[in-house]
């Protein structure tokens, strides 16, 4: 019954450079997997460029962010869990931690873009955990780049294997449909926003006589040189080495038109792995495991400021999670409960009884939960891979109301626990710096401090290049905080880490030092 359930898990989200079409693509599933009855009912949760510094949208951004955070469908026998990553540049953080909550992505790519800088970025991130990808290839009905060169791209700048498991018949205003490689039929294009189903048609393969009445004399000799050519280079998929991460099928379509949309979700529902295990400070934890398991991997702070309790997104590693009974908070040590932890049912939110790995539950948090935390029913680990990036850019906060220090004391401390911004405190005078990756962060933050917490500040540029973490013999690190004093920061972990003013200092300090370690991200020291 347990493992049955596992089997039915499908955790992934679903990533791309902003405007490839995430967000249709998102809403298309929801519509097939028929939780909502009209398209329209996503709100694109990306903050537009113009509006970055407008803090009404920031905070709309937060709602519309908590509600599509995870969506939840039942899809032919199986339980299909999305993950949802903002958009925006500024949040790429958020995204990063986000992959270590899901079994595999769908990469989103516009045909007349390309790979995008963002793509490769979360790409890299997929490659470092060995995340199986499917990619698919958006905005058909748009001229866009030749499908072989969009192939030779994916493979260059992904550093993975591609396999078409669909094949465009044309593009743009020409775009015909696709034919589908696996089963040798054809899916015929026709513009439209509301159809549910794709007129798929039978044929014998590309050399079916019926083929020029299709698509045209002229698309048919192209098809048949096309698929040639294909099946000659890539010949059959193996599953395996999709699974494996080495190579990514990939499908054409249009989101917005529902085209191919039914193909993608199908064959994602079949090949896509179920919860996988998951490594820890002690030992990999197995999904099937009797024991429960699970990682915080967000934290978002409750919309209304009158009430200071946040929602911690909990992914289940192993085992059965349920409501009311205690498990450890192995960071803690303590034992902790919860009376309604919740799900994610299309929009609305229920209380749930029981979750099985793979399913993402909503803790209601009063502080208990930094990211990364993890529960178990005893045993004593922490889930590894969540990375904390180093930051790009660092700014001193300074406290602009003294009769307020305790009060930003806490909303930093909070703000950053929610995995908003990095916050290193030098001793002595505990000045604080936070860091980062992108301005907007600060905004947020600034914002969110004088409307919950009731504290002004404001936020000074120091001219830090980088900040890093440092693994190394005893000595050499001793000597090194001594020698660099005035640049050793701790971060809210207690972990010594060095701002490094440019790259010259970072540079000259690894050559003085050379059995330190530094690093970008904690990751690599846990
Ligand atoms: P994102 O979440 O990846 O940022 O992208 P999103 O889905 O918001 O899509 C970005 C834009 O691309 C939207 O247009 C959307 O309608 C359009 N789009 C998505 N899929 C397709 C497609 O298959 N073909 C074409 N031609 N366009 C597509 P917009 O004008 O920015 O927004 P909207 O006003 O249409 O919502």
């Amino acid at each position: 019954m347990f493992e049955s359930e596992i089997s039915k898990r499908k955790t992934f989200a679903i990533i791309s450079h902003p405007d490839a079409g995430k967000t249709t693509l998102t809403e298309k599933f929801l519509l097939f997997g028929g939780q909502i009855q009209t398209a329209g009912a996503v709100k694109s949760n990306k903050i537009t460029k113009t509006a970055a510094s407008d803090f009404m949208e920031i905070e709309k951004q937060r709602g519309i962010s908590v509600a599509t955070s995870v969506m939840t469908f039942p899809y032919k026998g199986k339980w299909v869990n999305i993950l949802d990553t903002p958009g925006h540049k500024d949040f790429a953080e958020d995204t990063y931690r986000t992959l270590t909550a899901v079994d595999s992505v769908i990469l989103v790519v516009d045909c007349v873009k390309g790979v995008e800088e963002q793509t490769k970025r979360l790409m890299e991130v997929c490659r470092m955990r060995k995340t199986p990808v499917i990619v698919f290839i958006n905005k058909m009905d748009r001229d866009g780049k030749d499908p072989f060169d969009l192939l030779d791209e994916l493979e260059e700048n992904l550093d993975i294997q591609v396999h078409p498991l669909s094949w465009p018949i044309n593009g743009g205003r020409d775009f015909k449909g696709v034919y589908l490689l696996p089963s040798k039929s054809l899916n015929l294009f026709e513009s439209s926003k509301t159809k549910l189903s794709d007129d798929v048609i039978s044929v014998q393969g590309v050399d079916d006589e019926r083929l020029p009445q299709l698509v045209g004399d002229k698309n048919a000799a192209k098809l048949r040189e096309d698929v040639e050519l294909i099946e000659g280079v890539y010949g059959d998929i193996d599953i395996n080495n999709y699974l494996k991460a080495d190579v990514a099928p990939v499908f054409f379509g249009s989101a917005l038109n529902n085209f191919g949309i039914q193909e993608l979700l199908d064959t994602f529902v079949d090949i896509a792995p179920n919860p996988l295990a998951r490594p820890t400070t002690v030992r990999d934890v197995e999904p099937t495991e009797a024991k429960f398991s699970g990682f915080i991997f967000k934290i978002h702070a409750n919309l209304d400021p009158r009430h200071r309790d946040r929602i911690a997104f909990l992914r289940v590693c192993s085992g059965k999670f349920e409501r009311n009974k205690a498990y450890k908070h192995t960071r803690l040590e303590k034992q902790v409960k919860f009376a309604a932890p919740y799900t994610f049912l299309a929009d609305s939110k229920e209380v749930m009884d029981a979750a099985f790995p793979g399913d993402v539950v909503g803790l209601y948090d009063t502080g208990n939960f930094k990211i990364g935390d993890t529960l178990t029913e005893g045993e004593v680990f922490t889930f590894k891979g969540i990375p904390s990036f180093s930051p790009e850019i660092f700014k001193e906060l300074i406290n602009l109301d003294p009769m307020k220090s305790k009060q930003l004391e806490k909303g930093i401390q909070q703000l950053t626990d929610e995995g908003l911004a990095n916050l290193f405190i030098q001793e002595p005078g505990s000045r604080k710096f936070v860091g980062t990756v992108g301005e907007l962060q600060f905004e947020v933050l600034q914002y969110r401090l004088e409307h919950e917490y009731g504290a002004k500040c404001r936020f000074e540029a120091r001219g830090i290049h980088k900040a890093c973490w440092m693994t190394g013999p005893e000595a050499d690190l001793k000597d090194f905080m001594k020698y660099r004093g005035s640049n050793i920061a701790y971060d809210k972990s207690g972990n010594p880490v060095f701002l490094a003013e440019t790259a010259y200092i970072l540079r000259m300090a690894m050559e003085k030092y050379p059995d330190i370690q530094f690093h970008t991200t904690t990751e690599l020291i846990s």
